[in-house]
C-alpha cells in the first residue's frame, strides 16, 4: 500500500488516464476525489472505487469551482496530500491561421490556467501541512511538436515549465511537483486529435500516432497511472521538478 490514508484530488478523473489513476490510487489505499466537469463520468469512476472516495463536479477553468472543490475536500478529509492536474483538452490538426482566438484561449484555460488555479487554492493547505505532492499531466507534444497542433503543443510546453517553476518555489515547503509526458495514448481523447470521418480517423490513428512510437504500441492509461503512482509515493520522495516520459520512446 503505497498511498495509505493519502487524500488525492485527480482532475479529469472521469475518463482515460485520470480514471486509471483513480483506480490505482484507490487500490493503494488513497481516498480519491474524482474531479471532472463531466459529473456522470466522475460518479461512474468514484462508484467503482473501494475506499472513502467521492466525485466532485468541477470545471477546472472556473476559479469559483476550484475554490469550492478545495473547501469541500478540506471539509471532508481535513487535508489534501496529492493533487494530480490531469484534465485536459486536445485540438485537431488546424493551420495556425485558422485557429480562432476563442479556441486558443480555451485550450490555454483548460490545459494551463487550470494548473495555476488548483495550485492557488491547494498549495496553502499543503504549506500548512508541511507536505504535498503535485503531478501534472503534460504531453510529449510539449517537447516534440506535430504540425497543426500548435496551441496544444504550446499549452503542454507551458505546463512543463510551470511544473519546474512550482517545484523550485515549493521545495522549501516540502511540496514536490513533477510532470508526466504521455505519448499517444489509447483513450477517448486520441481520435479527437484528428479530422475526418470515422474510417479516416481510424486509419490516421495507426499511420500517424502508432507509427511514431518506437516501442510499437499506443500507451495505455494504466501505464501513465503507474508513473503517477511512483511520483506521488514516497518511492519518489527526493524527486521534484522532473518530467517523466511515458511515451514508448516517441520523445527520443
Ligand atoms: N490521449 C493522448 O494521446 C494524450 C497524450 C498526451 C497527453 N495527454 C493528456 O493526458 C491528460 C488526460 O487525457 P486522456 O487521454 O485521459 O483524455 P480523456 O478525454 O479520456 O479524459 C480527459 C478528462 O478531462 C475532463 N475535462 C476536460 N475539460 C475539463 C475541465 N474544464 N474541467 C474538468 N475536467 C475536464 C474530461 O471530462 C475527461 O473526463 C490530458 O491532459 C491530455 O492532454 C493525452
Amino acid at each position: 500500500m503505497l498511498l495509505q490514508e493519502k487524500v488525492a484530488i485527480i482532475t479529469g478523473g472521469g475518463s482515460g488516464m485520470g480514471r486509471a489513476m483513480a483506480r490505482l490510487f484507490d487500490s493503494q489505499g488513497a481516498k480519491v476525489v474524482v474531479a471532472d466537469v463531466n459529473g456522470a463520468a466522475a460518479r461512474q469512476t468514484a462508484e467503482a472505487l473501494t475506499g472513502d472516495s467521492v466525485a466532485a463536479v468541477t470545471d477546472v477553468t472556473a476559479e469559483a469551482q476550484v475554490k469550492e472543490l478545495t473547501e469541500q475536500v478540506i471539509g471532508r478529509y481535513g487535508k489534501v496530500d496529492i493533487l494530480v492536474n490531469n484534465a485536459g483538452m486536445p485540438m485537431s490538426f488546424t493551420p495556425i491561421e485558422e485557429v480562432s482566438g476563442e479556441q486558443w484561449n480555451r485550450i490555454m484555460d483548460v490545459n494551463v490556467k487550470s494548473v495555476y488555479l488548483t495550485a492557488k487554492y491547494v498549495v496553502p493547505h499543503m504549506k500548512r501541512q508541511g507536505f504535498g505532492v503535485i503531478v501534472n499531466t503534460a504531453s510529449i507534444a510539449g517537447v516534440r511538436a506535430r504540425p497543426g497542433l500548435n496551441a496544444y503543443c504550446a499549452s503542454k510546453g507551458a505546463v512543463i515549465m510551470l511544473t519546474k517553476a512550482l517545484a523550485i518555489e515549493l521545495a522549501p515547503y516540502k511540496i514536490r511537483v513533477n510532470g508526466i509526458n504521455p505519448g499517444p495514448a489509447d483513450t477517448p481523447m486520441l481520435p479527437r486529435f484528428m479530422n475526418g470521418d470515422q474510417e479516416q480517423i481510424e486509419r490516421e490513428t495507426k499511420e500517424i500516432f502508432l507509427s511514431s512510437v518506437p516501442l510499437g504500441s499506443l500507451i495505455q492509461p494504466e501505464d501513465v497511472a503507474q508513473a503517477a503512482l511512483y511520483l506521488c509515493s514516497d518511492m519518489a520522495k527526493l524527486v521534484t521538478g522532473e518530467i517523466l516520459h511515458v511515451d514508448g520512446g516517441r520523445g527520443i
